[in-house]
Parts: structure tokens; sequence; C-alpha cells
């Protein structure tokens, strides 16, 4: 799959791992999803276009650059939160765009509860975050639910996917650019990733 980017950093990896620890205590759990996050985001946004302006130096002129594109974070509550910080930390003037969503854990079907987006869109770009993409069910919804809205181009960003969940996002959504930390074996009878992390939102959120 040509559009599916599974980092291979060193640190990335490093930082998979402890995240992965069932022994890893909230706090530092939710600081590896911000600085797994930021380095995500680093790759994910590494041909952004740039338009070339003029600005002053104390000293003098200068020709430098900057974004072309008004950018947007969309993260999927709740689990998504964790990840907006540390994007922007690196996009500060990016706007922040939230959907909400869970998961029947029955059913496994997305149940949408919040949204607010504006339409005709206020951004270029989308970067949606969420940690876990299992069967994709949630991620899907809210893409097609920023496409409704008029924007065209979206990126997912997230720690950990199934392969059922990779299939299926590309199947509906193929001009969606994928980045994750890690791709894991399968999907349980539950709908869980395996081996995965466990359920990011409650590790995050100590519930
Ligand atoms: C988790 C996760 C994704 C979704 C992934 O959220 O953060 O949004 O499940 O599963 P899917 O790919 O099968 O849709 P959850 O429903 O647990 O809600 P939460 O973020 O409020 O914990
Ligand atoms: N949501 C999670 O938080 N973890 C999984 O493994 C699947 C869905």
């Amino acid at each position: 799959m040509s559009n599916l980017y599974v980092c291979d950093h060193p640190l990335v990896k490093h930082k998979l791992t402890l995240m992965r620890q069932k022994t890893t205590p909230a706090g530092m759990f939710r600081e590896l999803v911000n600085e797994i996050t930021q380095l995500l985001v680093h790759a994910a946004t590494a041909d952004l276009p740039l338009k070339e302006i003029s600005g002053e130096t104390p000293l003098a002129p200068f020709d430098g650059e900057q974004l072309v594109d008004r950018v947007g974070l969309v993260p999927i509550l709740r689990a998504g939160l964790g990840m907006v910080q540390p994007a922007l930390a690196l996009i500060p003037n990016a706007r922040v765009l939230h959907i909400g969503l869970f998961r029947n854990e029955e059913t496994l079907q997305p149940v949408y509860y919040y949204d607010k987006l504006p339409s005709p869109p206020t951004v270029d770009i989308a970067l949606v975050v969420d940690p876990m993409l299992a069967t994709g069910g949630s991620v899907r919804a809210a893409i097609a639910r920023l496409k409704e809205t008029g924007i065209k181009r979206i990126r997912f960003i997230g720690m950990i996917a199934a392969p059922e969940g990779v299939e299926a996002l590309h199947a509906e959504h193929p001009d969606v650019d994928i980045h994750l930390a890690g791709l894991d074996s399968h999907l349980d009878e539950n709908g869980y990733i395996v081996p995965g992390l466990g359920d990011a939102g409650d590790r995050q959120f100590m519930t």
C-alpha cells in the first residue's frame, strides 16, 4: 500500500515499546503519546508546500518561507485528545476541529456524539489524530464527515493499527495517507488490537 507509512525511527520504536508495557503508569503513558505524536507529525508534514516571503531580522532583510496551507487538527474524542498538544507544539497556528465518536463495545460500530465542523471548511488540510485504528470504523466515519464539509486533503496519524483497520480505511478513503508508529498482528474477538496496548483512552485518562 503506497500511502501507508509505518515510522521506523529508533526513538519511535523505543517509545512504542514502553507504551505497550502494561506496567507503564498513566503519566508516563501520556508523556509517550506526546513524544511519539511529535515524531509522527514531523514525518507526516514533511511534504507540506511552502511559499516564499520576505521579512526583516533585527539586522537585515531576508527571504524566508512559510506554510501555504491552513492546517486543521482533528482529534477523535476522547483518546485523540492526548495528541492535540504535541501536534500544536509543532504547528501552533493549526485549528482544532473536534469529533466525538465512540465504539459500541458489542457491535463495534462508531457512535457519533459531537461535531462542530465548519462548512465550508476553514482549513486546507486535516490531520486526523487517534491513537488506535482497530476495525477502522471510527476513523472512516470521521473522515467521511470531514469530506462532507468539503475538506479534500486528509491524513491520518495514529499510534497502532491492525491490518484489518488499515485495509478498511484504505478501501474507503484511498486518498488518505496513513501514518503509524506500529502495525500489529490482528484484532481479537472483542475488536482489540493484538498485541496493541489495551484501551488507549482508559490508559491515558485512568478510567
Ligand atoms: C477507541 C480509539 C478509536 C477507536 C478505534 O476509542 O481511540 O477511536 O476505539 O476502534 P475502531 O477502529 O474499531 O473504530 P473508543 O471507542 O474506545 O472511545 P474513547 O476514545 O472515548 O476511549
Ligand atoms: N481501541 C483501543 O483503545 N484499543 C484497541 O485495541 C482497540 C480499540
